[in-house]
């Protein structure tokens, strides 16, 4: 196990230059919490271009599930590369496409035939979701959840609600789009906050501006992920199905950051046992390569020849590092690492809390965790600064977090983190929030 070795404060003199080369030509949009300039990565640590070695509690924003440099995915990409690199499958076939297509149609929850379609990303999944429900259904509106995080393309961007920034001077967007409340039992004003949530929706936006029945989809994220890691009560996604049911109204669920094993399951959704209409994937699916997919219900898969396709989606590469991925994750007993680890920092976390004022929830399912910090445990008040001060502190001592929601810390570790690192991570973690 690498030391966490600092002996450049970050940024070092060679990000230091490269930042600065940066400025000049690239597009100053992202988010960049802190300065890390990544040099190389292996399991779940990462070098920067000064040396620095930093344990990852990121995998690369939930992307690395089988921990960074993986010896059958590499594998898998190489001999992938020799024999082919790209043949497009808008108007070609290749078998690897095929081949992980079915491979996430027998992955998906509930016996009905499923169809896929393989794209490049998270929002590409989201904008083939949208198309994919209003062509089915042959309806306008669609209802997504304030704080819900679903991309940055026009049609994601628009059910996506996290920031204000991620919206401002883009409008006009998708028009038809609503949001209702997410449920977050923490801040919940009344105890229910699944109640509240599906009053807003039953009794106040389908009985004033959003008809049911040309309601064609509602996207929710098992647990939201940039939006704050806010895990909904038990039972909140059976009623958001039921809901459904009753107005012929399509659930898709937006398991690009929640899927892959993440939570202890292939999908989150099957902690809840329902079976969503569309699923959308993509993160940690292309093993660090550009891919997401949509699983839809083989009967609402209306698209007809020419409707939809892309160029680059479900390039033969990026489909054999998702086949090898899969297959890791379930060889390996990821899933089962991932509850096991995540129980483990979750109690660790908690212990903490009783003696660290500024913990107010931890909250996650397997390894998807969140950190929320306030101000005083008791007017719930939030600790934003401290928040973003902990994650550069933590960077700076060689731990690597991100920041979720207005005040909360993210620790999404690869799925396959030992005991060991978690232990050298927490090392760090628990000092700072003290
Ligand atoms: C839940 C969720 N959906 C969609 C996206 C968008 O994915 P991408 O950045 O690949 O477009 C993200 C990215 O963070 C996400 O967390």
């Amino acid at each position: 196990m690498p030391t966490l070795r600092i002996h450049k404060t970050p940024p070092g003199p060679r990000a230091r230059a490269l930042l600065q080369r940066m400025q000049q030509c690239v597009a100053p949009s992202a988010t960049h919490p802190y300065p890390l300039v990544v040099d190389h990565a292996s399991g779940c640590y990462v070098w920067d271009v000064d040396g620095n070695c930093y344990l990852d509690f990121t995998a690369g924003i939930a992307v690395s599930a089988v921990g960074h440099g993986h010896k059958q995915v590499l594998g898998s990409i190489k001999a992938q590369a020799d024999r082919l690199l790209h043949f497009s499958f808008a108007d070609f076939f290749y078998p690897s496409y095929v081949h992980l297509a079915e491979r996430l149609a027998q992955l998906a929850p509930g016996r009905d035939p499923k169809q896929v379609f393989l794209c490049n990303s998270g929002a590409e999944a989201i904008e083939a979701a949208i198309k994919l429900a209003r062509h089915a259904t042959r309806r306008p509106y669609l209802l997504a959840f304030y704080n819900s995080f679903h991309g940055r393309t026009v049609g994601a961007v628009s059910l996506t609600s996290s920031a204000a920034v991620q919206r401002r001077g883009f409008a006009p967007l998708l028009p038809g789009v609503f949001h209702a409340p997410y449920p977050d039992p923490y801040r919940s004003q009344t105890g229910n906050a699944t109640a509240e949530c599906l009053d807003y929706i039953e009794n106040l936006l389908f009985r004033t501006v959003l008809p049911p029945d040309e309601t064609a989809a509602i996207f929710v994220e098992p647990i939201q992920g940039e939006g704050g890691l806010i895990v909904p009560p038990k039972g909140f996604l059976k009623s958001l199905r039921r809901l459904c049911n009753r107005h012929g109204i399509l659930l898709v669920v937006d398991e690009v950051q929640s899927g892959m094993g993440r939570t202890g399951k292939f999908f989150a959704v099957e902690h809840d046992g329902i079976v969503p209409d569309i699923i959308c994937v993509a993160k940690a699916l292309g093993g660090g390569l550009p891919l997401g997919a949509i699983i839809a219900r083989k009967r609402i898969m209306s698209w007809e020849r020419g409707s939809h396709a892309s160029t680059f989606g479900g390039n033969p590469v990026a489909c054999e590092a998702g086949l090898a991925t899969i297959e890791v994750i379930e060889k390996e007993g990821l899933m089962r690492n991932a509850t096991e680890q995540g129980s483990y920092i979750q109690d660790r976390l908690r212990r903490l809390q009783r003696r660290c004022q500024l913990i107010g929830e931890v909250r996650g399912r397997g390894l998807m965790i969140g950190v929320e910090l306030v101000r005083n445990q008791q007017t719930k008040e939030r600790a934003e600064s401290e928040r973003d001060r902990v994650v550069r502190e933590a960077f700076r001592h060689g731990l690597l977090l991100l920041p979720c929601g207005r005040n909360a810390i993210r620790v999404s570790p690869p799925l396959s983190i030992s005991r060991e690192e978690v232990n050298q991570g927490l090392a760090v973690l628990e000092e700072l929030l003290q």
